[in-house]
């Protein structure tokens, strides 16, 4: 039966690093409160003008690619997963596939908004394809330039000093090696809570979600226009991201659990055979809890947000891709990656490397 391998994997980080120091220059927080309550040290910030999440992306994806050992060319679907594209459309899909100068395959490209799930989300898809034949070579990528939209005053203080750039990527292939690839992927949300953690603004919604409370300034009901963006919006930044953090992480750490067990159970497995949990990089906190609650042990859990923060749809990429170069994913192992975030969407995936 064919199955959906891994057959390159590669990340990117920019290089200017911020310190958390650096943050407390802009806002009122510390060193100590990030640390104790995130377990972030610094993260990366691209840079302005010369980087975007499309062109980080398209560096992964050259590392990935590489790693396949496939020309781009050969690439025959795009999979993107990201919440900061560099336009409100077209999305980064088509960027990256012009960025890698592969336009003339006119192959198709797909974006995912699924925010901190996005990469399993993609990976289900592309999976999905790879099964049926549709595709032989899917580039899948996640990739975040958070830095440009976020709120450096002291109102923006408990989302900012999460959030970190980068960019992950993988190159997905059949294969019918007994037992190798994805074992299993599994999808879930709920729109209840969609507000919840959301960057509602510039959008359409002109206040008809009750969820919505403020009053942006919208045009009368007759005049043509002008609600995606208004004057006020501006005059008050009002186009950050917001979140309730509590109510994210009690979420975060029921699902987390939830959707792992759900693998274990499809694939007749238990946390004893999880070889290296890969969780979305969210907060040490919530991957600390998850790795409690499995009685797994430090080498059964891979961690990097204290360098990078939160990536996003590329925390997951990044992760497995340092694991991977650091030899903590081996041939036979299984890994298990889990994601919550934003929506809320969660998931997970059980693959046999
Ligand atoms: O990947 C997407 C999914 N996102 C997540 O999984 C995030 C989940 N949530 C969290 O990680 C945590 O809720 C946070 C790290 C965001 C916040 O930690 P917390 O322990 O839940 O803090 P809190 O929001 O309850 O705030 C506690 C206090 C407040 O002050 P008062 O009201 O007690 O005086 C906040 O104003 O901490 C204050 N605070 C800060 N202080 C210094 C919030 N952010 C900061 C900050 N620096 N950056």
């Amino acid at each position: 039966m064919v199955k959906t391998k891994v057959a390159g994997l590669g990340y990117y980080v920019p290089e200017n690093v911020i310190t958390n120091n650096e943050l407390t220059k802009h806002m009122d927080t510390s060193d100590e409160w990030i640390q104790e309550r995130t377990g972030i040290k610094e993260r990366r910030y691209a840079t302005k003008h010369q980087e975007t999440t499309s062109s980080m992306a398209k560096k992964a994806a050259e590392v990935a690619i590489k790693r396949a050992g496939i020309e781009k060319e050969d690439i025959d679907f795009i999979v993107f997963a990201t919440l900061s594209p560099d336009y409100y459309f077209p999305g980064c899909g088509v960027l990256l596939q012009r960025e890698l100068g592969i336009t003339g395959t006119e192959i198709g490209a797909l974006d995912i908004r699924n925010q901190c799930s996005g990469f399993i989300y993609g990976l289900s898809v592309a999976d999905q394809f790879i099964k049926t034949g549709m595709y032989k070579n899917i580039l899948l990528v996640g990739s975040e330039m958070h830095s440009m939209g976020l709120d450096f005053n002291t109102s923006g203080r408990n989302v900012t000093v999460i959030f970190g750039d980068g960019a992950g990527a993988v190159v997905l292939q059949p294969t019918e090696e007994e037992g190798r690839g994805i074992l299993t992927t599994h999808l879930h949300s709920n729109g209840t809570y969609a507000e919840e953690l959301a960057m509602i603004n510039p959008g359409c919604h002109g206040g008809y979600h009750d969820e919505v409370k403020k009053d942006y300034g919208y045009p009368d009901v007759n005049e043509l226009g002008g609600m995606f963006a208004t004057q006020n919006m501006f005059d008050n930044g009002y186009f950050y991201p917001n979140m309730n953090g509590q109510l994210v992480f009690k979420n975060a750490v029921v699902k987390f659990a939830q959707v792992i067990k759900e693998a274990l159970a499809k694939t007749g497995l238990s946390q004893d055979d999880i070889s290296l949990l890969v969780p979305h990089q969210a907060n040490l906190r919530i991957s600390q809890f998850v790795q409690k609650s499995f009685g797994l042990n430090d080498d059964q859990v891979y961690n990097n947000i204290q360098k990078y923060g939160n990536t996003t749809a590329a925390s997951i990429p990044i992760a497995m891709t340092e694991a991977w170069e650091k030899g903590k994913i081996k041939e036979g192992d299984l890994v298990c990656l889990a994601a919550f975030g934003s929506g809320f969407t969660w998931g997970s995936a059980l693959i046999r490397w």
